[in-house]
C-alpha cells in the first residue's frame, strides 16, 4: 500500500500537460471528489496499525504535490494563452524596427496625381525608350524641326528610330492612340536629357503630363484647372499667372508662373527679383496633333501641360540642388515622413 502512494507522488511530480484541461482532469483524477485521495483517505482505516504513521504522511505528501502541480502547470498555461497560438506574446515589448520613407520624388509625384484624381483624371504610363513619332512627329516636332533643339536628345544605338524619351508628352500620343475623348489623364515618369549635371538640372528626372480632351474645351477650363492644382499644391491663397510661349503642341501655349513672394534673399534669388516662379508648360493641344490620332480638331480640343516633378519638390521642401534627390543620402531622405 505505502508503494502504491510512493508511485502516485513520483507519477505527479513527472506529470506535464499542453492544455488547461489535461491539467483539470488530473486535478480530478487525483484531488476530484471521487478522485484517488479521497479513496486512499477512505483505506486508512483498513491499513495496519504500524503502516498509519507512514501512510498518513505519505498520503499527505501526495495531497500536497497534487495541489502544487496543479498550481505550476495552471500558471504556466496560463501565460502562454496570453500569447497567440503560435506562442507569439503580443505583450513583449517590441525591437525598434526602422521604418524607411518615401522618397520625396515619389511624395510630391503621389500628391499631383491624388489631386487630379479628384477632378476626374486617371493615371496613364508609357515606356522610356521611346521611338520618334512618339516623342517629337506625332507632337508637330518633324525632323529638322528647329523646336527639337529644345530638348537635347539621347539616341539609341540599337536602333536609329529609338530614344530615351525627353519629355512624357509622348504618353499622350501613346494614350490618344488608345482611347477616343473624352480624355482625362495624368502621365507621370521618367524623362532623359543630354544636359550637364549642375544644381538645377540633371539628366534623367520626372515629369507629369496632363492631357484634357473633349467638346468645348476652352483656354478658361485650362487656367481653371492650373489654378486649382496650385491651390490643392501649395495653398489656397496661391496665385498663379500665365506667360505667352511657344511649343509646338500646344496653340496658343503658355508658361505658368506661381506667385512665389519676395520675403527673403533666397526668393529674391530663385524667382530672379520678380517673385514668379515658373513651375509648367502648358497649352491647348495643336489641331495638328489631334488630326495625327485621328481625332476630329473640329469637334473636339483639348489642353495640355507638363511640370517637373524635381522642380516642385524643390519649391516645396526647399531642396537647394537637384543632385540629392539622387544620390541616396539616408541621412537627407530620412526627413521626408509624409504618409503619402
Ligand atoms: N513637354 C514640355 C517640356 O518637357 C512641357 C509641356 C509644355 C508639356 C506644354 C505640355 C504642354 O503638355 O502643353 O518642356
Amino acid at each position: 500500500m505505502l508503494e502504491n502512494i510512493e508511485k502516485y507522488i513520483e507519477e505527479v511530480r513527472q506529470f506535464e500537460a499542453a492544455h488547461l484541461d489535461e491539467v483539470e482532469q488530473f486535478r480530478i483524477r487525483f484531488a476530484g471528489r471521487k478522485g484517488l485521495i479521497n479513496k486512499l483517505f477512505d483505506e486508512f482505516k483498513q491499513v495496519p496499525k504500524e503502516e498509519k504513521p507512514r501512510y498518513g504522511q505519505l498520503l499527505n505528501t501526495l495531497k500536497k504535490v497534487v495541489a502544487e502541480k496543479v498550481e505550476d502547470l495552471k500558471s504556466k498555461l496560463q501565460n502562454q494563452a496570453a500569447a497567440t497560438p503560435s506562442g507569439f506574446d503580443p505583450t513583449r515589448p517590441g525591437y525598434p524596427y526602422r521604418l524607411g520613407s518615401r522618397h520625396p520624388v515619389s511624395l510630391v509625384r503621389n500628391r499631383i496625381i491624388d489631386i487630379f484624381r479628384r477632378i476626374g483624371f486617371n493615371v496613364s504610363y508609357g515606356p522610356e525608350i521611346e521611338d520618334d513619332w512618339h516623342n517629337f512627329t506625332a507632337l508637330n516636332l518633324p525632323e529638322y524641326h528647329p523646336a527639337r533643339d529644345m530638348q537635347d536628345t539621347f539616341f539609341v544605338e540599337l536602333h536609329p528610330d529609338w530614344l530615351l524619351r525627353t519629355h512624357t508628352s509622348s504618353v499622350q500620343i501613346r494614350y490618344m492612340e488608345q482611347n477616343r475623348p473624352p480624355i482625362r489623364t495624368v502621365s507621370p515618369g521618367r524623362v532623359y536629357r543630354n544636359e550637364d549635371i549642375s544644381a538645377r538640372s540633371h539628366l534623367m528626372f520626372h515629369q507629369v503630363e496632363g492631357l484634357y480632351v473633349d467638346t468645348d474645351v476652352s483656354f478658361a477650363d485650362l487656367k481653371q484647372t492650373l489654378l486649382y492644382f496650385t491651390r490643392e499644391m501649395f495653398g489656397e491663397n496661391s496665385r498663379i499667372r500665365l506667360r505667352p510661349s511657344y511649343f509646338p503642341f500646344t496653340e496658343p501655349s503658355a508658361e505658368v508662373d506661381i506667385y512665389w513672394g519676395l520675403k527673403t534673399e533666397t526668393d529674391y534669388r530663385i524667382t530672379k527679383g520678380t517673385g514668379w516662379l515658373e513651375i509648367m508648360g502648358a497649352g491647348m493641344v495643336d489641331p495638328n496633333v489631334l488630326a495625327n490620332m485621328n481625332i476630329d480638331p473640329e469637334k473636339y480640343s483639348g489642353f495640355a501641360f507638363g511640370m517637373g516633378i524635381e522642380r516642385i519638390a524643390m519649391l516645396l521642401y526647399q531642396i537647394p540642388d537637384i543632385r540629392l534627390l539622387f544620390e541616396n543620402d539616408l541621412g537627407f531622405l530620412k526627413q521626408f515622413k509624409s504618409v503619402l
